[in-house]
Protein backbone atom coordinates (compact mmCIF):
# COMPACT_ATOMS: atom_id res chain seq x y z
CA UNK A 1 0.00 0.00 0.00
CA UNK A 2 1.20 3.72 -0.53
CA UNK A 3 1.44 5.88 1.80
CA UNK A 4 2.06 9.59 0.93
CA UNK A 5 3.03 12.36 3.92
CA UNK A 6 0.30 15.69 3.24
CA UNK A 7 3.17 17.35 1.49
CA UNK A 8 4.24 14.97 -0.37
CA UNK A 9 0.59 14.33 -1.42
CA UNK A 10 0.58 18.39 -2.20
CA UNK A 11 3.92 18.04 -4.24
CA UNK A 12 2.15 15.36 -6.47
CA UNK A 13 -1.30 16.53 -6.91
CA UNK A 14 0.84 20.33 -8.69
CA UNK A 15 2.89 17.57 -10.61
CA UNK A 16 -0.71 16.33 -11.93
CA UNK A 17 -1.79 17.23 -15.19
CA UNK A 18 -5.63 16.46 -15.57
CA UNK A 19 -7.07 16.35 -19.26
CA UNK A 20 -10.43 16.50 -19.61
CA UNK A 21 -11.82 14.27 -22.02
CA UNK A 22 -12.47 15.04 -25.56
CA UNK A 23 -15.28 17.25 -26.46
CA UNK A 24 -16.47 17.55 -22.28
CA UNK A 25 -15.26 21.37 -22.46
CA UNK A 26 -18.03 23.67 -23.56
CA UNK A 27 -16.64 26.39 -25.71
CA UNK A 28 -18.87 29.78 -26.97
CA UNK A 29 -20.62 29.12 -30.01
CA UNK A 30 -21.81 31.58 -32.59
CA UNK A 31 -23.97 35.32 -31.10
CA UNK A 32 -27.50 35.73 -32.70
CA UNK A 33 -28.39 39.21 -32.10
CA UNK A 34 -31.39 40.99 -31.81
CA UNK A 35 -32.48 42.82 -34.36
CA UNK A 36 -32.38 47.19 -33.66
CA UNK A 37 -35.98 47.17 -33.10
CA UNK A 38 -36.47 44.88 -30.53
CA UNK A 39 -38.38 46.18 -27.52
CA UNK A 40 -37.58 43.40 -24.87
CA UNK A 41 -34.74 41.48 -25.27
CA UNK A 42 -33.60 38.32 -23.38
CA UNK A 43 -30.54 36.52 -23.89
CA UNK A 44 -31.15 32.65 -24.32
CA UNK A 45 -27.75 30.46 -24.19
CA UNK A 46 -28.42 27.00 -25.66
CA UNK A 47 -25.99 23.83 -26.15
CA UNK A 48 -25.02 22.61 -29.33
CA UNK A 49 -24.28 19.03 -29.94
CA UNK A 50 -23.50 18.26 -33.75
CA UNK A 51 -22.12 14.92 -34.05
CA UNK A 52 -21.32 15.44 -37.85
CA UNK A 53 -19.18 18.89 -36.49
CA UNK A 54 -15.72 19.07 -35.33
CA UNK A 55 -17.08 22.41 -33.39
CA UNK A 56 -18.54 20.84 -30.51
CA UNK A 57 -19.92 21.01 -27.84
CA UNK A 58 -20.42 24.96 -27.81
CA UNK A 59 -23.00 27.37 -26.36
CA UNK A 60 -24.72 29.47 -28.51
CA UNK A 61 -25.99 32.68 -27.80
CA UNK A 62 -29.67 34.02 -28.69
CA UNK A 63 -31.18 37.38 -28.16
CA UNK A 64 -34.82 37.07 -28.54
CA UNK A 65 -37.51 40.13 -28.33
CA UNK A 66 -40.04 38.22 -25.68
CA UNK A 67 -42.34 40.88 -26.51
CA UNK A 68 -43.18 38.98 -29.58
CA UNK A 69 -42.51 35.41 -28.04
CA UNK A 70 -44.87 33.43 -25.88
CA UNK A 71 -44.73 32.92 -22.27
CA UNK A 72 -42.90 29.60 -21.74
CA UNK A 73 -39.16 28.73 -22.72
CA UNK A 74 -40.35 26.34 -25.42
CA UNK A 75 -42.00 29.14 -27.23
CA UNK A 76 -38.48 30.81 -27.03
CA UNK A 77 -37.01 27.23 -28.28
CA UNK A 78 -39.66 27.50 -31.04
CA UNK A 79 -39.13 30.89 -31.91
CA UNK A 80 -35.62 30.59 -31.87
CA UNK A 81 -35.78 27.23 -34.54
CA UNK A 82 -38.41 28.86 -36.61
CA UNK A 83 -37.20 32.51 -37.05
CA UNK A 84 -32.90 32.33 -36.20
CA UNK A 85 -31.62 28.63 -37.08
CA UNK A 86 -33.44 25.94 -38.32
CA UNK A 87 -30.69 23.46 -36.97
CA UNK A 88 -31.43 23.96 -33.76
CA UNK A 89 -32.64 20.46 -32.45
CA UNK A 90 -34.93 19.41 -29.61
CA UNK A 91 -37.79 16.90 -28.70
CA UNK A 92 -41.20 18.41 -27.65
CA UNK A 93 -44.81 17.32 -28.58
CA UNK A 94 -47.52 18.35 -26.52
CA UNK A 95 -46.91 21.84 -25.05
CA UNK A 96 -49.17 21.45 -21.94
CA UNK A 97 -46.63 19.15 -20.17
CA UNK A 98 -48.33 15.46 -20.80
CA UNK A 99 -46.29 13.98 -23.03
CA UNK A 100 -42.84 14.23 -21.27
CA UNK A 101 -40.94 15.43 -24.82
CA UNK A 102 -39.74 18.69 -23.65
CA UNK A 103 -37.30 18.12 -20.36
CA UNK A 104 -33.82 19.90 -20.44
CA UNK A 105 -32.04 21.53 -17.96
CA UNK A 106 -33.16 25.03 -17.56
CA UNK A 107 -31.31 27.53 -15.32
CA UNK A 108 -29.67 24.49 -13.78
CA UNK A 109 -32.99 22.59 -13.18
CA UNK A 110 -34.36 19.89 -15.02
CA UNK A 111 -37.94 20.56 -15.73
CA UNK A 112 -40.29 20.70 -18.76
CA UNK A 113 -39.71 23.67 -21.29
CA UNK A 114 -43.38 24.03 -21.75
CA UNK A 115 -44.73 24.77 -18.13
CA UNK A 116 -41.36 26.87 -17.46
CA UNK A 117 -41.62 30.49 -17.67
CA UNK A 118 -39.54 32.98 -18.98
CA UNK A 119 -40.51 35.08 -16.72
CA UNK A 120 -39.30 33.43 -13.75
CA UNK A 121 -35.69 33.17 -14.52
CA UNK A 122 -33.38 36.12 -13.83
CA UNK A 123 -30.71 37.21 -16.02
CA UNK A 124 -29.74 34.88 -18.86
CA UNK A 125 -31.00 31.31 -19.76
CA UNK A 126 -29.11 28.97 -20.18
CA UNK A 127 -30.45 25.29 -21.40
CA UNK A 128 -28.73 22.03 -22.14
CA UNK A 129 -29.83 18.59 -22.42
CA UNK A 130 -31.09 16.47 -19.65
CA UNK A 131 -27.76 15.81 -18.08
CA UNK A 132 -25.23 12.71 -17.57
CA UNK A 133 -26.65 11.21 -20.65
CA UNK A 134 -25.20 10.89 -24.20
CA UNK A 135 -26.08 13.13 -26.48
CA UNK A 136 -27.77 12.75 -29.85
CA UNK A 137 -27.91 16.09 -31.04
CA UNK A 138 -28.17 19.62 -29.43
CA UNK A 139 -31.15 19.15 -26.64
CA UNK A 140 -31.99 15.47 -27.50
CA UNK A 141 -30.60 12.94 -25.09
CA UNK A 142 -30.44 9.54 -26.19
CA UNK A 143 -33.08 7.80 -23.81
CA UNK A 144 -32.68 4.12 -24.89
CA UNK A 145 -31.21 2.57 -21.60
CA UNK A 146 -33.92 4.19 -19.59
CA UNK A 147 -36.78 2.87 -21.83
CA UNK A 148 -34.96 -0.77 -21.95
CA UNK A 149 -35.05 -0.67 -18.53
CA UNK A 150 -38.55 0.71 -18.53
CA UNK A 151 -39.39 -2.38 -20.30
CA UNK A 152 -37.32 -4.84 -18.12
CA UNK A 153 -39.98 -3.77 -15.40
CA UNK A 154 -43.03 -5.15 -17.65
CA UNK A 155 -45.63 -2.22 -17.39
CA UNK A 156 -48.89 -3.65 -18.23
CA UNK A 157 -51.49 -5.38 -16.10
CA UNK A 158 -50.23 -9.47 -15.32
CA UNK A 159 -53.03 -11.40 -14.46
CA UNK A 160 -53.49 -15.28 -14.56
CA UNK A 161 -57.42 -15.33 -14.01
CA UNK A 162 -59.16 -15.44 -17.34
CA UNK A 163 -60.56 -11.68 -18.76
CA UNK A 164 -63.62 -11.30 -16.53
CA UNK A 165 -65.49 -9.94 -19.97
CA UNK A 166 -65.75 -6.88 -17.91
CA UNK A 167 -63.74 -4.00 -16.66
CA UNK A 168 -61.78 -5.08 -13.85
CA UNK A 169 -63.15 -3.26 -10.87
CA UNK A 170 -61.76 -1.60 -7.88
CA UNK A 171 -62.79 0.41 -4.93
CA UNK A 172 -62.44 3.93 -4.58
CA UNK A 173 -59.47 3.16 -1.79
CA UNK A 174 -57.19 0.53 -3.97
CA UNK A 175 -57.83 3.34 -7.29
CA UNK A 176 -56.61 6.24 -4.89
CA UNK A 177 -53.53 4.12 -4.02
CA UNK A 178 -52.46 5.11 -7.57
CA UNK A 179 -52.49 8.62 -7.29
CA UNK A 180 -49.08 10.02 -7.11
CA UNK A 181 -48.11 7.14 -9.79
CA UNK A 182 -50.16 7.15 -12.49
CA UNK A 183 -49.59 11.11 -13.57
CA UNK A 184 -45.96 10.66 -14.21
CA UNK A 185 -45.01 11.41 -17.84
CA UNK A 186 -41.69 9.66 -18.60
CA UNK A 187 -39.93 13.01 -18.47
CA UNK A 188 -36.80 11.50 -16.97
CA UNK A 189 -36.27 14.80 -15.10
CA UNK A 190 -35.55 12.91 -11.77
CA UNK A 191 -33.97 10.40 -13.51
CA UNK A 192 -31.10 12.40 -14.90
CA UNK A 193 -31.28 14.48 -11.31
CA UNK A 194 -30.08 11.38 -9.41
CA UNK A 195 -26.43 11.04 -8.68
CA UNK A 196 -26.94 6.69 -8.28
CA UNK A 197 -28.08 7.20 -11.56
CA UNK A 198 -24.76 9.30 -13.12
CA UNK A 199 -22.92 6.33 -11.59
CA UNK A 200 -24.52 3.06 -12.23
CA UNK A 201 -27.04 3.97 -14.89
CA UNK A 202 -26.60 0.88 -16.55
CA UNK A 203 -27.03 -1.15 -13.69
CA UNK A 204 -29.61 1.18 -11.50
CA UNK A 205 -33.19 1.30 -12.62
CA UNK A 206 -33.32 5.10 -11.30
CA UNK A 207 -36.53 7.14 -9.88
CA UNK A 208 -38.50 6.83 -13.07
CA UNK A 209 -38.45 3.58 -13.53
CA UNK A 210 -39.01 2.34 -9.93
CA UNK A 211 -41.82 4.66 -9.37
CA UNK A 212 -43.47 3.15 -12.50
CA UNK A 213 -42.73 -0.65 -11.17
CA UNK A 214 -44.41 0.53 -8.04
CA UNK A 215 -47.36 1.90 -10.27
CA UNK A 216 -48.22 -1.35 -10.50
CA UNK A 217 -47.25 -3.09 -7.67
CA UNK A 218 -50.02 -0.84 -5.94
CA UNK A 219 -52.26 -1.80 -8.24
CA UNK A 220 -55.21 -3.97 -6.73
CA UNK A 221 -55.83 -5.40 -10.38
CA UNK A 222 -52.08 -7.16 -10.88
CA UNK A 223 -51.87 -10.66 -10.07
CA UNK A 224 -47.46 -10.50 -10.13
CA UNK A 225 -46.85 -8.44 -7.11
CA UNK A 226 -44.41 -11.24 -5.56
CA UNK A 227 -42.58 -11.68 -8.86
CA UNK A 228 -42.41 -8.18 -9.32
CA UNK A 229 -40.74 -6.99 -5.91
CA UNK A 230 -38.38 -10.18 -6.61
CA UNK A 231 -37.05 -8.55 -9.69
CA UNK A 232 -36.40 -5.63 -7.69
CA UNK A 233 -34.65 -7.32 -4.59
CA UNK A 234 -31.27 -6.77 -6.34
CA UNK A 235 -28.45 -4.56 -4.97
CA UNK A 236 -27.99 -2.72 -7.97
CA UNK A 237 -31.14 -2.65 -9.80
CA UNK A 238 -33.29 -1.00 -6.67
CA UNK A 239 -30.69 -0.92 -3.64
CA UNK A 240 -28.45 2.24 -5.47
CA UNK A 241 -31.17 4.60 -4.29
CA UNK A 242 -29.33 5.56 -1.15
CA UNK A 243 -32.57 8.54 -0.56
CA UNK A 244 -30.79 11.76 -1.40
CA UNK A 245 -34.04 12.61 -2.90
CA UNK A 246 -32.73 15.12 -5.56
CA UNK A 247 -35.60 13.30 -7.76
CA UNK A 248 -38.44 14.06 -5.57
CA UNK A 249 -37.12 18.06 -5.68
CA UNK A 250 -37.20 18.03 -9.45
CA UNK A 251 -40.31 16.52 -10.43
CA UNK A 252 -41.85 18.66 -12.58
CA UNK A 253 -44.84 17.21 -12.04
CA UNK A 254 -45.14 17.05 -8.13
CA UNK A 255 -44.35 13.40 -7.89
CA UNK A 256 -42.45 12.12 -5.25
CA UNK A 257 -40.53 8.60 -6.40
CA UNK A 258 -38.53 8.55 -3.66
CA UNK A 259 -41.62 7.78 -1.32
CA UNK A 260 -42.09 5.13 -4.17
CA UNK A 261 -38.81 3.72 -4.03
CA UNK A 262 -39.37 3.41 -0.19
CA UNK A 263 -42.55 1.50 -0.60
CA UNK A 264 -40.75 -0.83 -2.40
CA UNK A 265 -38.22 -1.73 -0.10
CA UNK A 266 -40.90 -2.10 2.37
CA UNK A 267 -42.84 -4.25 0.06
CA UNK A 268 -40.05 -6.65 -0.14
CA UNK A 269 -39.10 -6.85 3.48
CA UNK A 270 -42.96 -7.60 4.26
CA UNK A 271 -43.44 -10.08 1.61
CA UNK A 272 -44.04 -13.74 1.87
CA UNK A 273 -41.19 -16.14 1.38
S1 LIG B 1 -33.88 9.29 -3.58
FE1 LIG B 1 -32.89 7.61 -4.63
S2 LIG B 1 -33.63 7.78 -6.70
FE2 LIG B 1 -34.05 9.76 -5.72
S3 LIG B 1 -32.26 11.04 -6.22
FE3 LIG B 1 -31.90 10.02 -4.32
S4 LIG B 1 -30.72 8.17 -4.80
FE4 LIG B 1 -31.71 8.91 -6.66
S1 LIG C 1 -41.54 10.95 -11.65
FE1 LIG C 1 -41.77 13.07 -12.34
S2 LIG C 1 -39.73 13.65 -13.06
FE2 LIG C 1 -39.76 11.45 -12.90
S3 LIG C 1 -40.26 10.77 -14.95
FE3 LIG C 1 -42.19 10.85 -13.80
S4 LIG C 1 -43.00 12.88 -14.20
FE4 LIG C 1 -40.87 12.93 -14.85
S1 LIG D 1 -44.14 19.44 -24.90
FE1 LIG D 1 -45.13 17.80 -23.87
S2 LIG D 1 -44.45 17.99 -21.83
FE2 LIG D 1 -43.61 19.72 -22.83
Amino acid sequence: MLFLTLNRLHEYIEMVEFNLPENSKITNGKVHRACSKAINIKTFKIYRYDPESDDNPRLDTFEVDISKCGPMVLDALIKIKNEIDSTLTFRRSCREGVCGSCAFNIDGTNTLACIKSISEIKGDIKIYPLPHMPVIKDLVPDLSIPYSQYTSIKPWLITDKSSPGVERLQTQEERARLDGLWECILCFCCQTSCPSYWWNGDRYLGPAILLQAYRWIADSRDEATSERLEDLDDPFRLYRCHTIMNCTNTCPKGLNPGKAISEIKKGIVKRPR
